[in-house]
């Protein structure tokens, strides 16, 4: 690189440069040295974060009309090929100004540069996943707050970190369920359609659709994408019994990795069969019951012991996987890891469905009904409408 290019001042610009972001970036510490250097352009902003940014990089996230879609705000620049000449760099008003050998002009806004530092964390606006505690007790949202940004941002945060949370005091209203959901983004479709009813019927496909106890289980572990998020919405729960169970995976897969850590290995690392079939579908994938990132962290749970298929794995490796098996089951339905509780007519419980077990006592049908009307979404979704209402902070 030419290190002796002149830094030349271009004509100053009235308004800050827009950077086809929704994301607020205006506010921040200002930039107050930009410097060309070997490595790129030398940045450092007025509380004394610096970085450095590669040529490359500053070219690709140009944000003019020709290399950012002025609607779309999606790239439409490609980085193909190296920058062999600096560009001539200068800084007006807080902003970075370049202009290439070419004569593209860039023009970046310092508190669009600040937040995308490399040194600094990524921006987010959503919350980390925390295991339940002894005392974890799902938030509450009332259904008429839920309606409001701030209601609803709680209830989302609450989804992404506890994987858990109620809507309470909604109507008894048919689909309420799937007014609800569609707030947030479009229903999960699966074999059991985008919406379901959850009540003893007759010819069922599906335990869930008799009146025995479920212990704890995953919905639709048998899909190479199981379901994220389940919402089940309370319409009617007269029954005798019928509570409902719930276990955290992340707390439960914790605590195997403390009692039995060969237990958690065998489980992690040995894919198994999963499999659902009625007249019109067969549908089946294979994959661990636990699965966790390089780190050890839960990525998701695949538990669901009446959907599991024949077990095909070496036969001097089933014995082990049985009881490692076993040992999490328990894990999972010990009392002080089980949350119970009724689900109130007007109430609906949603829950991260790759993480969170769910399960239910055993009813009665014949002493009174219970109706529960469930569908699902995509986590990218509540993620997506937190980023959105974070916007207006
Ligand atoms: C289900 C289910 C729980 C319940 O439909 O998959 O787990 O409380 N239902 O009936
Ligand atoms: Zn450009
Ligand atoms: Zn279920």
């Amino acid at each position: 690189m030419n290190s002796a290019t002149q830094i030349t001042p271009m004509t100053p610009h009235s308004h800050a440069p827009e950077m086809g972001e929704l994301t607020p970036y205006q506010t921040g510490p200002a930039l107050t040295k930009a410097t060309l250097t070997q490595m790129g352009v030398a940045l450092e902003w007025q509380d004394g974060q610096q970085t450095t940014l590669p040529l490359r990089w500053l070219r690709d996230h140009c944000a003019c009309e020709e290399c950012r879609h002025p609607q779309t705000r999606e790239r439409l620049y490609l980085p193909l090929e190296a920058i062999d000449k600096p560009p001539s760099v200068s800084l007006l008003e807080g902003h970075l100004y370049l202009q290439w050998q070419d004569d593209h002009l860039s023009a970046f806004h310092g508190g669009w540069l600040y937040q995308r530092r490399p040194e600094a964390l990524r921006p987010s606006a959503l919350p980390t996943i925390k295991a339940w505690e002894d005392n974890f007790t799902p938030k509450r949202v009332r259904h008429s707050d839920f309606l409001t940004p701030e209601g609803e941002k709680a209830w989302l945060t609450a989804m992404l970190q506890d994987g858990l949370a109620l809507i309470t005091d909604g109507p008894l209203a048919e689909e309420e369920v799937s007014r609800l959901a569609e707030r947030i983004g479009p229903l999960r479709a699966t074999n059991f359609g985008a919406r379901f009813d959850v009540r003893s019927k007759p010819n069922p496909n599906n335990a869930a659709y008799t009146a025995v106890g479920l212990p704890l289980h995953i919905d639709l572990p048998n899909w190479r994408q199981p379901p994220d998020i389940q919402l089940l919405y309370c319409l009617q729960n007269g029954a005798s019994g019928g509570e409902s169970l719930f276990a955290d995976g992340a707390r439960v897969v914790d605590a195997l990795r403390q009692q039995a850590p060969d237990a958690l290995t065998i489980l992690s690392e040995t894919p198994i069969d999963f499999r659902f079939q009625d007249e019109t579908h067969d549908i089946a994938t294979r994959a661990p019951v636990v699965s966790l990132d390089a780190a050890g962290h839960l990525v998701e749970i695949r538990m669901n012991n009446w959907i599991r298929d024949a077990l095909h794995i070496p036969v001097e490796q089933m014995d082990a996987w049985y009881s490692a098996y076993a040992l999490l089951w328990k894990l999972f339905h010990s009392e002080a890891h089980q949350l119970e509780f009724t689900l109130l007519p007007g109430q609906m419980v949603a829950f991260d469905n790759r993480r969170v077990l769910h399960g239910r006592r055993e009813f009665d049908p014949n002493s009174g009904a219970r109706h529960l009307q469930g569908t699902y979404l995509d986590r990218d979704m509540l993620a997506s409408r937190l980023r959105v209402l974070a916007r207006d902070q």
